[in-house]
């Protein structure tokens, strides 16, 4: 069974990241092999509408995000993880999102199991939970629920709150039970 973590944060030891590598553990615990694929040291350009992929089925934009579709098609399970940036998801993360358009008609995420990772300084959350459950659906992916987690500085997100359970809780419940769902919809993976 293979995990994929995508940390869509510019910045490096964030809070994100910091979120995703508890959810990441908590899936290896559960029998995962994990993956951590971190936008800050990668360059992935936004669509360009080429509309290339709509013919093909392949985006021919060389850049980080050929790696990334290898990964997302090798994954059973994917953690999709971003900031909030002005009530929305980070630029990162919309690239990232815009370019998973060439694996639509080919459905090639469908029955991937995938999950939310949120973190804010305050308001928008919510939102962003939500726009990323849409994003899984439009896939055919089966949701496993979303986690939350509030700070602004690097680390803040370790002490401050999640939902009921702390931030780090809400994380590590969010790894596990992907990892579950993955090992019940396909128990030979
Ligand atoms: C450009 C920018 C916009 C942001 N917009 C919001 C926002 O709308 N709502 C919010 O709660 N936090 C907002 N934040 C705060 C980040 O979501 C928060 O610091 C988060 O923990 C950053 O995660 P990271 O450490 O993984 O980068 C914003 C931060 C930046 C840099």
């Amino acid at each position: 069974m293979k995990v994929l973590g995508i940390v869509c944060s510019p910045r490096r030891g964030g809070n994100t990241e910091i979120l995703m590598k508890e959810a990441l553990q908590a899936a290896r615990e559960a029998g995962a092999e994990t993956r951590l694929f971190c936008l800050a040291d990668r360059e992935i350009t936004p669509c360009d509408a080429c509309g290339s992929c709509e013919r093909t089925g392949i985006c021919i934009v060389e850049d980080d995000m050929q790696e990334l579709y290898r990964e997302l098609e090798a994954a059973d399970g994917i953690i999709f993880g971003t900031p909030v940036y002005f009530t929305n998801v980070s630029a990162q993360a919309k690239a990232v999102i815009d370019r998973t358009f060439a694996f639509l008609s080919s459905r090639k995420l469908r029955g991937k199991v995938a999950a939310a990772l949120v973190t804010a300084r305050r308001i928008g959350a919510g939102q962003v939970l939500s726009l990323l459950y849409t994003f899984f659906t439009v896939h055919r992916m089966v949701t496993a629920g979303g986690a939350i987690g509030y700070g602004r500085e690097k680390g803040e997100v370790v002490d401050g709150p999640g939902g009921f359970l702390s931030a780090m809780e809400e994380a590590r419940a969010l790894g596990r039970s992907l990892a579950r769902m993955v090992d019940r919809i396909t128990p030979s993976a």
